[in-house]
Parts: structure tokens; sequence; C-alpha cells
């Protein structure tokens, strides 16, 4: 595995935010009941900066993706909170408070997604080359033949060869990893300030994996993006990411600059993460390999307390069964959400 693990913290804090979301919830009506796939949510990126948002299935990541975007919306979701959107030097958009057609403006155009499963995202009946172009004529003032010169040139960007004749094909006729290039491409097309992008390995092989990683991080470098980028994979954290935000059970328990979080991880299951997760960092390499005991709770069925607690080798009795900690800042690029981060058998895990 290589590990980027950039140092570059100080100069983190000075960039301007693209993106902040401050105390969002998404609520879903099932069957069971109401859950809450997302409890007040909070994290930003910047300017330039990948932020991972890691943690097991089930956890909440794509649902705060999709909030964030207004895609999240159905009779049965109800999302609340603030997500601002800042694109230049003036306010920043609200998303949440925008109208429909002041939504779709700002999507695709200052921020894109590119979606875990490319098939179901991309329209199967129509060349690759017209859907990015489509994505061009949508928000700018820009005639056909002019779209798809720019197609062509994003189809050489994310390193497809051959990309006139690429374009002119449909998407079962290319592999996965072209596919997720294809979808890249159209995220890319409008050169957004936002690219959130949803496990957009995790179907690839190995090889292929490394070269799209490598691909949006050198577009990012290109284009200056904020990008947010999720996975249950911490390697591909590692190579990806500058700060990272884990989430369990809807809620955000340990925020923390790459290095720092693979180093010193300070909440009980981001220690478990890389416990169980072979070379991910001097903490795992000082532990034997071994996975979390049990698995993630159902949302609609929640414990009481700290929703870990019944996994926590930590947990104590009538405190961490009783209440939700805070998500407790640690100066001004950490957090952690545990009631006993403090106390010196979490300090020791976190020196291995
Ligand atoms: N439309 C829906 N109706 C009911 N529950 C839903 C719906 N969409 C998501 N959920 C629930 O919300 C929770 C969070 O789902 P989400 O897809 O955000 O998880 P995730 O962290 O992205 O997981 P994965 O790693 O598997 O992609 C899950 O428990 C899921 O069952
Ligand atoms: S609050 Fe308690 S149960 Fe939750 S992670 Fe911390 S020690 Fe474990
Ligand atoms: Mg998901």
């Amino acid at each position: 595995m290589t590990e980027r693990m950039p140092n570059r913290d100080a100069a983190v804090l000075n960039l301007p935010n693209v993106l902040e979301v401050r105390g969002l919830n998404v609520h879903i009506a099932t069957d069971d009941g109401e859950l809450c796939a997302v409890a007040d949510a909070a994290f930003s990126v910047r300017d330039g900066e990948t932020l991972a948002l890691v943690g097991e299935s089930g956890a909440g990541k794509s649902m705060t993706a999709l909030a964030v975007m207004r895609l999240a919306q159905s009779a049965a979701i109800r999302v609340s909170g603030e997500i601002l959107l800042r694109t230049g030097e003036g306010e920043p958009l609200n998303l949440l408070a925008l109208n429909a057609p002041a939504i779709r403006a700002v999507r695709g155009r200052l921020a894109s997604m590119v979606f875990q499963e490319p098939m179901t995202s991309l329209n199967p009946v129509l060349r690759v080359g017209d859907q990015i172009a489509e994505a061009i004529v949508a928000h700018e003032a820009i005639g056909w033949p002019a779209a798809r010169a720019r197609a062509l040139d994003l189809l050489r960007l994310v390193g497809i060869a051959d990309a006139p004749a690429r374009s002119r094909t449909f998407p079962h006729e290319l592999s996965g990893g072209m596919r997720q290039r294809v979808m890249i491409a159209i995220a890319l097309a409008c050169r957004p300030r936002l690219l959130i992008a949803d496990e957009p390995t995790t179907a690839l092989d190995v090889t292929v994996q490394a070269q799209v990683l490598a691909l949006i991080r050198s577009l990012q470098k290109e284009l200056g993006m904020a990008v947010l980028f999720i996975t249950h994979d911490l390697g591909v954290v590692a190579q990806i990411a500058d700060r990272v935000a884990v989430m369990y059970a809807g809620r955000i328990v340990e925020e923390a600059p790459v290095r720092d979080l693979f180093a010193a991880p300070r909440h009980p299951y981001t220690q478990g993460l890389l416990r169980s997760m072979p070379n991910a960092g001097r903490a795992a390499r000082s532990h034997r390999i071994a996975p979390i005991p049990g698995s993630m709770p159902s949302l609609a069925r929640l414990p009481l307390g700290c929703a870990f607690h019944p996994r926590c080798e930590r947990a104590e009795p009538g405190r961490c069964d009783a209440g939700v900690p805070a998500l407790e800042a640690i100066g001004d690029l950490r957090a952690v959400r545990c009631w006993r981060w403090r106390e010196p058998a979490l300090a020791a895990a976190e020196n291995g």
C-alpha cells in the first residue's frame, strides 16, 4: 500500500471552506418506524482538500452525500440542518434553501457526484461522448459541436486512449474501470468546486483502483477542487485523504488529519478499524490483526447511549449505555465522540 500521508495541517487551516455542513440530520420513515440515517453531522471540506468519510456498511455515508447534493429527497426522507457551498467571494449558497431549478443549476456545475455503481448512473442507450456533452450543454451556453469537442478533451483528461472512438461507444461496451473514468469525466465536465466521490473504486481491481485514485488526485490539483471521498477502505483513505471523518451508525465519531488518525486514533471504533486492517498504519502494525466483534446495529433499533457500546471493549456500564457522547473538539483539527477518550487506557492504545 502506498501511504500518502501529507503533512500540511497548518496550511489546511488557512484554506477557505468550499463545503460546510452543520447539524445535518436525515430521518427516514420505514415500516419499522423512523430511523435517523444521519444524526447531527458537521464537517467541512476546504479548497483543494480531500476529506474522506469512512465507516462500515450502513453507517450513513451515502445518505450524507445524497443529502449534500439534495438527492435524498422522497416523501419518506426528511433532511434538516445547513449545507453551505462557497463558490466565490460572496455569501455561500445554502443548498437546503434553494428551489428545484436553483439546485439543478448547482448540480453538475458547482458540485458533482460520482456514484458507487457507474452502470446505474450512466444512460445505457446513449453514447458516452454524448452523455458528457449533455452535461456541458445543460449548464453552459455552448452548442453541441463545441460540447462534443470538450467531451473528447475530458475523455483524454481522464486517461482514456483513442477518445474519438471511445466517445462513440455505449456504456456496456466499456470495462468497469473505463465506465468509472467516464463517470468522472461527466462529474468534471463543468469544472465543479466540489466533487463527491462515493466508493468510486470499490468495484475495480487493485491496479485500476490505483489509477483512478491517482487520476482524482491529479485532476484535483489541476482544477483546485474540494473532494469529499467516501470509502470503507482505510487503504484507500491513506492514499487519497488529507483529513478523515469516521462515521458509525449515522454519527461522525472521530475527525482528524489522516496522519494523526493512523498514528494515534482516539475513538475505540477507529482503533478497531485500524486493528482490523493489515498494514494500515503504526497503530495497526503494533497490534495483531483482529476484526471488531459484532456488527453495526440496525439504525431502526439503535442501542441507548453510545451506539458502539455493545461492541466496545472499553464500554463502561451505566455511562456508555446511558447517554450519547458529544463530538468534542481536540485542538483545531481533531474531534472525538467518546465518553472515555481522555482516559489513560485509550491514550495507551494510541501509542500502540
Ligand atoms: N430509502 C431508504 N429507506 C430506508 N432505509 C434506508 C434507505 N436508504 C438508506 N437507508 C438506511 O440508511 C442507513 C445508511 O445507509 P447508507 O446507504 O448511507 O450507508 P453507507 O454508509 O453508504 O453504507 P455502504 O458502505 O453499504 O454503502 C442504512 O442503515 C440503510 O439501511
Ligand atoms: S463512549 Fe464508551 S462505548 Fe462509546 S466508544 Fe467511548 S468507551 Fe466505547
Ligand atoms: Mg454507500
